[in-house]
């Protein structure tokens, strides 16, 4: 297979960008897949904070980064993305966000436009020039396709002088498959 899959390419752009010691954000850690794979990329002088609003993600995320010996590289907060400026006070290289809801939970706890967009903002500030953010966006359940539409809207209006935004999908999958989007921080934004 030549294309990568949405997955692979997400967690591909995160292993291009992410060194040992660096900070990183996992903005929705439900299972903690992301916040493992974060973990092990930011080696022991590196930090990961994972936020997820459900305390049953939390610790999900807490038991998967226990069994590989991780713990002490990820601070998990039952916490909203949206808070994120109130718990990482240093520049971030990457960030990723998983929208939706978590596989094999309450399919009514789902990531929304207004808080979703509160924390790209807020991570933008935050964010090293050089840094990525990655959004993996999952739209098939009720209240995706709103979500979807407004992430988008947001995005496409970043200055490209400051943000270079990226679009990766499938344009002939079936049943809504998830896509990613990337934003790229090219330059500090005089006013942030
Ligand atoms: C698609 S799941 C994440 C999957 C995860 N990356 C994994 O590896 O399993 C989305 C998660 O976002 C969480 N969520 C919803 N609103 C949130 C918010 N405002 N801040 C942080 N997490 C939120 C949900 O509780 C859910 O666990």
């Amino acid at each position: 297979m030549i294309l990568q899959r949405v997955l692979q390419y997400a967690q591909q752009l995160l292993k291009d960008n992410i060194k040992e010691g660096d900070t990183v954000v996992d903005a929705t850690a439900g299972n903690g897949h992301d916040t493992l794979f974060l973990a092990q990329l930011v080696g022991d002088e590196g930090q990961v904070y994972a936020f997820d609003v459900q305390k049953e993600a939390v610790d999900a995320t807490l038991l998967r980064l226990l069994d590989h010996g991780l713990e002490h590289r990820a601070l998990v907060l039952n916490k909203g993305h949206e808070e994120v400026t109130q718990f990482v006070h240093k520049p971030v290289t990457a960030a990723i966000f998983n929208l939706g809801y978590l596989p094999g939970s309450n399919h009514d706890i789902i990531t929304r436009p207004n808080t979703t967009i509160q924390a790209i903002e807020n991570i933008l500030k935050l964010l090293k020039v050089g840094g990525l953010i990655v959004l993996v966006i999952y739209h098939g359940h009720p209240g995706g396709k709103e979500e979807r539409d407004k992430v988008i809207d947001y995005v496409s209006q970043l200055p490209q002088k400051y943000v270079h935004v990226l679009k990766y999908a499938f344009l002939n999958q079936q049943n809504d498959p998830p896509f990613v989007i990337a934003l790229e921080k090219m330059k500090e934004h005089p006013i942030q």
